[in-house]
């Protein structure tokens, strides 16, 4: 049996571009693995089947059975296999949840039926999987492009701390309708992510350079995101929104910083926790 972990993303940077022309947007950011993790299985068996402990999860269109059968479509394999996830990350968070549960079941499938598991060979099923889950075969530090299926690793960020407070979308979709609500005024160059990506290249980083493009859309799209945002900044916290929402966190170069934010985040009812980078996604 192969056990791996499938970790949560921050985007530490995000700006579009623009639109492109096949409807999606054009992206630079600067993403991040976290030490916030699902955990997946992988044991031989003549069938593929999929089990969760989240029942509701547990549908055809869950991305680790369409990932499965994409590869085993692709790679022309006859044999299936048991996956069990043990969900922790939570669903439609803006975390990259079932992105990541996706890339780590093509590289676990892979190795179970003898295929070729190095990112590089995975990339092309993971972008048509979905714009996110190229950046997980890879994890660690990494800018992304175009929809986010160009990856470039950078070198590890140093250490970080986030205080994060994590929520559910409550509407299928999420990401279309944050992307749809996005303004051509909130548009960029890109130089806010390679001011970013110049720095970590050298070993500095200032959590001030964070920056997420879909913060304005987002609030459009959930508008009681506000107060969690006023929360977070009430106790000295600058607060950034994980991809395109909902969830919330703030970035700290110490561990005893983002402690003293959750105690007074948790004080005022909201349900943080503190999270590390993870340097690599395996
Ligand atoms: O590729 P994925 O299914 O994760 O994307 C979900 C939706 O988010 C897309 O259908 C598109 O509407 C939007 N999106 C976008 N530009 C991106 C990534 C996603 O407009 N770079």
């Amino acid at each position: 049996m192969i056990t791996l972990r499938a970790p949560a993303k921050v985007n530490l940077a995000l700006e579009v571009l623009g639109q492109r022309e096949d409807g999606y947007h054009e992206l630079r950011s600067v993403v991040q693995t976290i030490t916030l993790v699902d955990f997946l299985s992988f044991a031989p068996s003549a069938e593929l089947r999929f089990f969760c402990d989240v029942p509701a999860l547990v549908t055809p269109r869950n991305l680790v059975v369409r990932a499965a059968e994409l590869l085993r479509q692709r790679a022309g394999v006859r044999q299936g296999a048991i996956i069990r996830l043990r969900k922790r990350i939570p669903p439609a968070a803006g975390l990259g949840g079932g992105s990541s549960d996706a890339a780590a079941t093509l590289v676990g499938l892979a190795r179970l039926w003898g295929l070729d598991d190095r990112p590089e060979a995975l990339a092309p099923l993971a972008a048509e999987l979905g714009a996110d889950v190229s950046f997980f075969l890879w994890g660690g530090t990494a800018q992304v492009a175009g929809r986010g299926e160009q990856v470039l690793p950078l070198p590890a960020a140093p250490p970080l701390w986030f205080v994060l407070i994590a929520g559910s979308a409550p509407v299928a979709d999420k990401t279309r309708r944050v992307f749809a609500a996005l303004q051509p005024e909130e548009w960029s160059s890109g130089e806010r992510v390679a001011r970013l990506v110049a720095a970590l290249a050298v070993g500095t980083f200032d959590p001030a350079a964070c920056f997420n493009a879909l913060t304005a859309p987002a609030l459009r799209v959930f508008p009681s995101l506000a107060s969690t945002l006023v929360q977070v900044q009430a106790v000295g916290a600058t607060p950034l929104v994980a991809g395109a929402g909902p969830s919330v966190f703030a970035v700290s170069r110490e561990g005893q910083e983002a402690r003293r934010w959750q105690q007074a985040l948790r004080q005022r009812g909201l349900p943080a926790r503190v999270v590390r980078v993870l340097s690599s996604a395996r």
